[in-house]
């Protein structure tokens, strides 16, 4: 970030010019120490940067309030007229805990200005925007709001560097379509990072200071630096940073938005099942808390849909008492079909690649999961079925389950090594997580392949060593 100049020390340096010689050394200790002093308190009480907020609404308010916190100047500009005139005259046009001490009595608020007009906004470091995206009638997110700040934005900052920061929540691909837009026009000298917003309203100031991570997404390490440098001259150390690029920090806040909201659904419908079956949706909350370890969301991993003697056994008992209990189409009865569903673009992926009939697909890995040889409900039954039904050759490798696979499907070839299964086929296709298959060797299964496709349903391999070894791959979702 760039640091304004100030030259407070010339006027001092003036005045010792009209006191005696003698009188002048002492004068000039004094001065140097006052000089210390009040450099000292330049740094600490001037700004030194100047940031923008765009859009003073819940997001935008509670950012400045925060934001203050760091010293530089908060331009919060809003279209809304009548809301600027609020927030000048200390008027809160919202209800949010501790928000309107923050901003107008504090005493970092006098770092913090309110204005309508753009251009008071002009040669700020970073454009922080937090401007609504509100349902479109067809359902996507409406992008005006967003189109019209960019704009006003790209119109002050002429030539000068700026960030301009996103945090509106947006569709995927949107932020991308802004940045082509600025290569487009040539404007290279406006840098772009999303950073989606998480605070809840209610208790927002305590979320940014203590919960909230910080996702920067962006195609500038520069841009990234810079904003990550702001957070962290006023966020606690523990604040969690997760930098990565543009569609990535757009999906993680539609998901984590989804995947609270999927939550709620669920205990809601738990509630109402609790009330039909005299439950007590309290300990049913408690019971799921407990075996949260089981699970934890921070090892979730996607594979090739979930199999076993329990979860397709329960959940479809689960269905069909909800369905007798007069629930529709209940999330559960959505999981399982989301989990066919998932199936079903796997071996489709798996068929796009193996387009001759009588081509050879390997299978490494059949049971549901790792270090067991259960096969019940395992994904690799279905696909087995689809293979065969597409006139494909199957081949196989398991280190535990081929023996119960063999009684299912006797036209499998089963092999004993990795190696050997995968010699001359066209499609490798990596259904279970075992360390076998984990640990084989990407440069000898290249030379053994007749084609290297590979499709990847447990994300083991690296795509860096998949591309090394020339293989065409297909992955759950990592690169
Ligand atoms: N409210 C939340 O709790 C929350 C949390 C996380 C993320 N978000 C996201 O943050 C964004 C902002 O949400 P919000 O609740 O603060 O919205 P809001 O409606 O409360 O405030 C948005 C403000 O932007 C102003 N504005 C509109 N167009 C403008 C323009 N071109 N230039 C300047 N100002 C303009 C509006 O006048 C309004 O004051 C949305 O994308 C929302 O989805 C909201």
């Amino acid at each position: 970030m760039k640091h304004k100049k100030r030259n407070p020390i010339r006027v001092y340096v003036k005045k010792l010019d009209s006191v005696s010689k003698q009188d002048k050394w002492g004068y000039m200790k004094q001065g140097l120490t006052g000089l210390f002093l009040l450099i000292s308190i330049c740094i600490i009480t001037f700004p030194e940067n100047q940031v923008s907020i765009v859009g003073c609404g819940y997001v935008g308010l509670a950012m400045a309030a925060v934001f203050s916190d760091s010293g530089h100047t908060i331009i919060c500009i809003d279209t809304d007229r009548n809301k600027i005139s609020q927030l000048k005259n200390n008027v809160l046009p919202i209800y949010e805990p501790e928000l309107a001490e923050r901003l107008f009595f504090s005493p970092q608020s006098k770092h913090i200005v309110f204005t309508n007009d753009f251009n008071d906004a002009k040669d700020s470091d970073v454009y922080f925007v937090c401007v609504p995206t509100p349902t479109n009638t067809d359902g996507d997110c409406d992008r005006t709001y967003l189109y019209s700040a960019f704009d006003s934005i790209i119109n002050i900052c002429g030539n000068a560097p700026a960030i301009i920061c996103i945090k509106s929540t947006v569709s995927p691909g949107t932020i991308r379509s802004l940045y082509t837009y600025l290569q487009e026009q040539e404007l290279d000298n406006i840098e772009l990072v999303y950073n989606p917003e998480f605070m809840r309203e209610g208790c927002a100031l305590q979320d940014i200071y203590t919960k909230n991570p910080v996702i920067l997404g962006s195609e500038s390490a520069h841009a990234i630096q810079n904003v990550e440098t702001f957070y962290r001259s006023f966020l606690s150390d523990n604040t969690k940073f997760l930098k990565t690029n543009f569609e990535t920090a757009e999906i993680i806040k539609y998901a984590w938005n989804s995947f609270s909201a999927i939550r709620i659904a669920y205990v809601n419908e738990l509630a109402d099942l609790c009330s039909l079956l005299h439950g007590d949706i309290s300990k049913v909350v408690q019971g799921i808390a407990l075996s949260e370890e089981l699970l934890p969301t921070a090892v979730l991993k996607p594979g090739p849909g979930y199999g076993g003697s329990c979860f397709p056994k329960d959940t479809s008992g689960f269905k069909n008492l909800l369905k007798t209990q007069g629930f529709a189409s209940s999330l559960v009865q959505q999981a399982i079909e989301s989990n066919e569903l998932h199936k079903e673009r796997l071996i489709q992926d798996i068929l796009a690649n193996v387009t001759q009939q009588q081509g050879t697909v390997t299978l490494l890995g059949l049971s549901f999961k790792a270090n067991t040889n259960d096969i019940r409900s395992a994904p690799s039954i279905d696909i087995i079925r689809a293979l065969m039904h597409n006139g494909l050759t199957i081949k196989a490798y398991d280190p535990q389950a081929i023996q119960d696979m063999k009684r299912l499907f006797p036209e499998v070839h089963y092999y004993k090594s990795p190696y050997e299964a995968i010699k001359n086929t066209d499609c490798i296709v990596v259904l279970t997580e075992w360390d076998q298959i984990k640990q084989i060797d990407l440069e000898k299964a290249s030379q053994l392949c007749h084609k290297k496709n590979i499709v990847d349903a447990r994300n083991l391999y690296d795509v860096s060593l998949l591309k090394k070894f020339g293989f065409n791959y297909i992955n759950m979702g990592a690169f």
